[in-house]
């Protein structure tokens, strides 16, 4: 037996492997359930009990030596096969890596980003976190007016002279860019804004707009008209009509608010239009002169438009999504279905 185990020992000493099969058979004929060393320990239960101790001394350590040169032969084996080790298998199809998409919300305001910058508008953003002098004050908001209550704007810290709150339309950007900018100026300003109103189907407490402004010497309220005719008309098909119907904003004099003529029925009149043929866009308006003033410009001798539009109804719009709430919900099933209109 001593004679047995010397000649394993040796054996495993000099033992080579070139490839993860010559590895198998080694630790098979040594380790195996008929292997060399396990065979001695089933020859070890008939060694007398003197001996027992010895041997088994002797065997734990064949054992241990057979079990770490079969470890450093694998190791050996995987490192210089690398790509050819038997765990990595390079004819394996790879794993997906599934493609994420752009959220419709930011597909539909680069889309209305993209156009007016066609038309020579630069972007402005300010702070989500206003305070009432440019969300309000600054745009004609009479002190009472009721869009200021506590039931459309969320006040951060309602108090004092001019509070703070969360801005309930990206017309504040307009307010600092005119207070800030050069005259001419013509921006967008794309944002998100905030509005204390019970989420439904139609309306969300948050959401987006993207608001234009455009001031220089003698702007008419017909360069409004022609700018945002070319917006529609880029915006939902060359086919597209606008209509307009006097409105009110404080900010704005006159007002009107703009209809698309419906891109689904071309105006004969569905369900989505509600019958009418047309479909409310956007808030636009000549800019209140008491509005430039504030802002520290001369109105007897600047003029100027601006126009403001929810992007969740213009993508709803767009693709006749009948639920404003899914564009939240992140649904992977509904953010697929823009795949293909990035
Ligand atoms: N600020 C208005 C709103 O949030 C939209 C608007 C902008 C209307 C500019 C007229 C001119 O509803």
């Amino acid at each position: 037996m001593n004679a047995k185990i010397e000649q394993l020992l040796e054996e495993i000493a000099g033992l080579k492997a070139q490839k993860a099969q010559d590895l198998e058979e080694i630790r098979t004929r040594l380790l195996g359930k008929k292997g060399d060393i396990t065979r001695l320990f089933e020859d070890f239960r008939t060694v007398s009990p003197e001996q027992k101790r010895e041997f088994g001394q002797k065997l734990n350590a064949l054992k241990q030596a057979a079990s770490q040169k079969i470890e450093e032969l694998r190791a050996a084996l995987e490192e210089t096969a690398g790509a050819t080790s038997s765990s990595f298998d390079p004819t394996k199809p790879g794993d997906v890596q599934e493609l994420g998409t752009r959220h419709p919300i930011s597909i539909t305001r680069e889309e209305i980003i993209s156009i007016f910058k066609k038309f020579g508008y630069a972007l402005a953003e300010g702070p989500e976190i206003e305070d009432d002098w440019h969300v309000f004050g600054a745009l004609n908001f009479p002190p009472e007016h009721p869009a200021r209550d506590m039931q459309d704007t969320f006040f951060v810290s309602p108090g004092g002279e001019n509070p703070i709150l969360l801005r309930t339309h990206t017309s504040s950007v307009q307010v600092r860019a005119m207070e800030k900018m050069p005259v001419p100026i013509r921006i967008v300003c794309p944002g998100r804004v905030f509005r204390n109103e019970a989420i439904s189907a139609r309306a969300h407490c948050i959401f987006h707009q993207v608001e234009g402004l455009y001031i220089d010497k003698g702007v008419s309220f017909a360069d409004m008209k022609q700018a945002i005719l070319l917006f529609a008309k880029e915006m939902f098909g060359e086919q597209t009509q606008i209509r307009m119907r006097p409105s009110y904003f404080p900010f704005t004099e006159p007002s009107a608010e703009v209809d698309v003529s419906c891109n689904i029925c071309g105006g004969k009149g569905c369900n989505i239009c509600k019958g009418t043929g047309w479909l409310e866009i956007m808030g636009c308006g000549m800019v209140d002169p008491n509005v430039l003033e504030a802002c520290g410009i001369d109105s007897k001798e600047y003029s100027g438009f601006a126009f403001g539009m929810g992007v969740e109804r213009i993508a709803m719009l767009k693709w006749q999504v009948k639920d404003l709430r899914h564009y939240f919900e992140n649904d992977v099933r509904f953010l697929r279905e823009f795949e293909t209109s990035m």
